[in-house]
């Protein structure tokens, strides 16, 4: 039985965070079972938007590399690779970039967004969502695990898959975004964790870091002194126990009550978000000190994805009579 195809990639920003883990990882440590996968540290992406900050980039895809690893992605069951060690991708985008209309890159609600906000008008950063669709294609993927917030680029996607079949045969598949159940992790200032935001708390913080970040973690403003009655459902502390902490019900009842304050709270936070963190943060260790082992895990996981991306462009350039 032949297993279904997964695409997915995130950006090497350096260090994930729990959001990342929460959001994202453990999702895709399941999905290694049961499909056809591939992991990709999409470093063109990142070139989009800094592309005056490359002298960290190759830090970043390790530390991301690691934390892929440390999170339980095993290099056996799916390929975990740089996206810029297959150049299939580029060549895959490059033939789209002819036959997609400009709107249809314009229209993409990020491109808006985005380029107002960092004041990005360059080629490649209208080319974003086309590059992406190229990642995902190129595996002829079935499934791509995303956010929400990604759900046009698939949709892009599609439409590119479905122009593309339409002027040269069938070659691609459709995908779909495939969403996770997982309870989305708020940063330290009740925004959506991120590192742009400076709110996260990563993957391999130390114990005491983690610490004295929950104890800055904005809380229910209504709850005041330490009798009065607090909102744990409107809390991030709480979104953090509820993940980490087995016992976070009596959490639930007692900052309910008024029983339990907020900064006896965060401590008992801390320390079970540190105990539930620590496999992760020992292998993560034990990781560092091996980058080679890394190097040679995201070799080999390009050598598999290449294979896979050369077979897909011999299917293309023979649809499009190429030579
Ligand atoms: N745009 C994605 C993000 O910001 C990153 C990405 C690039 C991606 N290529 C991809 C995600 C292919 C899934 C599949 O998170």
């Amino acid at each position: 039985m032949t297993k279904e195809v997964i695409l997915s990639g995130m950006q090497p920003t350096g260090q994930l965070h729990l959001g990342n883990l929460e959001g994202a990882l453990r999702h895709w440590v399941k999905l290694q079972n049961d499909y056809e996968m591939y992991c990709c540290i999409v470093d063109w992406h990142a070139l989009t938007s800094d592309y005056d900050q490359t002298s960290q980039l190759h830090d970043r895809i390790m530390e991301v590399a690691i934390d892929y690893l440390s999170a339980g992605l095993d290099p056996e069951k799916c390929a975990i690779f740089v996206q810029s060690q297959v150049k299939e991708h580029a060549e895959l985008h490059l033939l789209f970039s002819m036959i997609v209309p400009i709107p249809w890159l314009e229209r993409v609600p990020s491109y808006k967004e985005k380029s107002v906000e960092l004041g990005l008008d360059s080629y490649g950063f209208l080319g974003y969502p086309l590059l992406q669709a190229a990642d995902i294609l190129i595996y002829k993927a079935n499934w791509v695990p995303v956010g929400k917030d990604q759900l046009p680029h698939i949709e892009l996607t599609r439409e590119v898959a479905r122009k593309f079949n339409g002027l040269y045969g069938d070659v691609f598949p459709e995908p779909q975004g495939k969403l996770s159940q997982a309870h989305a992790i708020l940063g330290i200032d009740n925004r959506k964790m991120s590192k742009s935001y400076n709110n996260d708390i990563c993957m391999g913080e130390s114990d005491e870091s983690t610490a004295k970040k929950i104890s800055t973690m904005y809380t229910d403003p209504t709850k005041i002194r330490m009798g009065d009655p607090g909102h744990p459902d409107e809390c991030p502390v709480y979104l953090l126990h509820k993940i980490y902490n087995p016992d976070h019900l009596t959490i639930h009842r007692d900052c309910s009550t008024g029983k339990l304050g907020c900064v006896k709270c965060k401590k008992i936070c801390a320390e079970q978000t540190n105990v539930a963190l620590k496999p992760i943060r020992q292998r993560r260790a034990e990781l560092e000190k091996d980058l080679t082992y890394v190097k040679k895990v995201l070799e080999s996981g390009a050598d598999r994805a290449r294979a896979k991306a050369q077979k897909t462009m011999e299917d293309v350039r023979k649809a499009m009579k190429l030579w």
